[in-house]
């Protein structure tokens, strides 16, 4: 009984919040046993270290002490909840996981994919994902779905967010290449439905080849 960890990765605004709590629904409805999470997944640690993380007082929090604070918050977040979760054999959908790391502060905010790596294979040891579903999508579509209201002229933080979630999209694809095996690709740009039709698809794939 290993169960089956798959996690949600890509661009803000690609759905992917959206299409977990669907996969959750549609699986338990089949009688699977899902856990549904994201970090830091209510776990008291792991909540407390992100205040620390997101507190406003703390103006010299370093980049590299960030970054290890994500990583000891997920590995709270996964002795915690996902480990246990997997050792009853149950199929862990989370929204987010290493991979952002990798993306967001490994390659964006330019700390280095191998230097972020290492930290988190530290706090993770051998729990990667046996799936990563890759939500693929423009950074503007992505970025459209979430501003507020879409006819208000594009303003300097706008224009400074499509520089960023480009940079985002780079880094996924660096890592992407990294691990081919564990990625699966969808299009996240096509209508809800058909999103939640293809992610489907890829669990299912992954289920036929376990043994819950
Ligand atoms: N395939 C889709 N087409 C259009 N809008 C979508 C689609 N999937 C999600 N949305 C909407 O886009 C917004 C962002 O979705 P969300 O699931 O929160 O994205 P993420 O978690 O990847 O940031 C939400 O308002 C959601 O209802
Ligand atoms: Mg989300």
């Amino acid at each position: 009984m290993s169960g089956l960890f798959i996690t949600f990765e890509g661009p803000e605004g690609a759905g992917k919040t959206t299409v977990l709590q669907e996969m959750k629904e549609i699986l338990s409805a089949e009688g699977l046993p899902v856990t549904a999470t994201r970090e830091p997944g209510g776990i008291d640690i792991a909540e407390q270290i992100r205040e620390v993380i997101l507190n406003k007082n703390n103006t010299l929090m370093d980049a590299k002490t960030e970054a290890l604070l994500y990583a000891a918050a997920r590995r709270q977040h996964l002795a915690e909840k996902v480990q246990p979760a997997l050792k009853e054999g149950r199929i862990v959908l989370c929204d987010r996981f290493i991979d952002s790391s990798l993306a967001y502060q490994g390659y964006a905010r330019g700390l280095g994919i191998d230097e972020v790596l290492s930290i988190n294979q530290f706090a993770i040891g051998d729990t990667m994902p046996d799936v990563t579903i890759y939500f693929s999508i423009e950074p503007e579509e992505g970025l459209k779905r979430i501003t507020s209201n879409d006819s208000r002229e594009k303003n300097r933080l706008d224009l400074e967010a499509l520089h960023f979630h480009t940079k985002v999209r780079e880094g996924y694809q660096k890592v992407m290449q990294r691990f081919p095996e564990r990625f699966q690709t969808i299009d996240a740009s096509k209508k809800k439905e058909l999103v939640i039709q293809d992610a489907l698809q890829v669990i299912n794939e992954a289920l036929k080849k376990i043994q819950l």
